[in-house]
């Protein structure tokens, strides 16, 4: 008995940090109390039985992965880590949170170099971006400040994130070309898909119907 109801526990991927808060809200208006301010605590996995659900406190960029192998059957991941990861994963909807953008960044007098070099943490995006403009490119994976990179002389642009436009003002840089739109999306272990159908397809509907109302 017990482990036929175990079976059936829909396990969600929920990436800690800026969409988080966002992603826990939407959930919270289709009907799902998750905690709003879990991230702040150590706790790694919030149990939900009224809702049968697991959410599993993931780093944003690892949620794919967990997805992929199964040990989440969906999960919640920005649109810049499924571009930059290549995950076996189904992509089910469009959540419209945590918008951002995906762009080249300079300081403002940035002229052509011989030795061009572009700091990231999207080293696979940043790669295919220059590849088909055909400009040849040393690409220099960071983890974090990445806007550090033009201001030490580490590299002469970089592709981040552009949120709010902030950081980018307040370190005096200039967005030169956004590349793509960034919004998180809902995805889908492709086993967990056909298994737990009718459970993850209720719960597609339910937020699709939270966004739809909100728009
Ligand atoms: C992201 C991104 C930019 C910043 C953009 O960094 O890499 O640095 O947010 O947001 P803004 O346009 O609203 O200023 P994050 O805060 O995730 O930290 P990181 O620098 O450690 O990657």
């Amino acid at each position: 008995m017990m482990a036929e109801a175990q079976k059936d526990i829909l396990k969600v991927a929920m990436p800690k940090g800026r969409i988080y808060k966002q992603a826990s809200k939407l959930f919270r208006e289709a009907g799902l109390p998750i905690p709003v301010d879990f991230d702040d605590t150590r706790k790694l996995i919030i149990e939900l039985p009224e809702a049968n659900m697991e959410f599993i406190m993931a780093k944003p960029v690892d949620v794919p992965t967990y997805v992929e192998y199964g040990v989440a059957d969906i999960g919640i991941v920005g649109k810049d880590v499924l571009m930059e990861e290549d995950k076996d994963v189904y992509e089910l909807l469009d959540l419209g949170i945590a918008k951002c953008r995906m762009s080249v960044i300079a300081l403002p007098d940035w002229q052509p170099t011989i030795q061009p070099r572009v700091a990231t943490k999207y080293p696979n995006v940043a790669s295919a971006y220059f590849r088909e403009r055909g400009q040849q490119v040393e690409v220099i994976k960071l983890n974090g400040s990445i806007e550090l990179a033009p201001l030490i002389g580490l590299a002469d642009r970089i592709v981040d994130m552009v949120e709010t436009g902030q950081t980018l003002k307040e370190n005096g840089l200039v967005e030169m070309e956004s590349i793509f739109g960034i919004t998180s999306r809902l995805i889908a272990n492709r086993v967990s898909y056909r298994m737990k159908n009718d459970s993850i397809q209720s719960l597609c509907d339910r937020l699709q119907e939270t966004i739809a109302a909100k728009a």
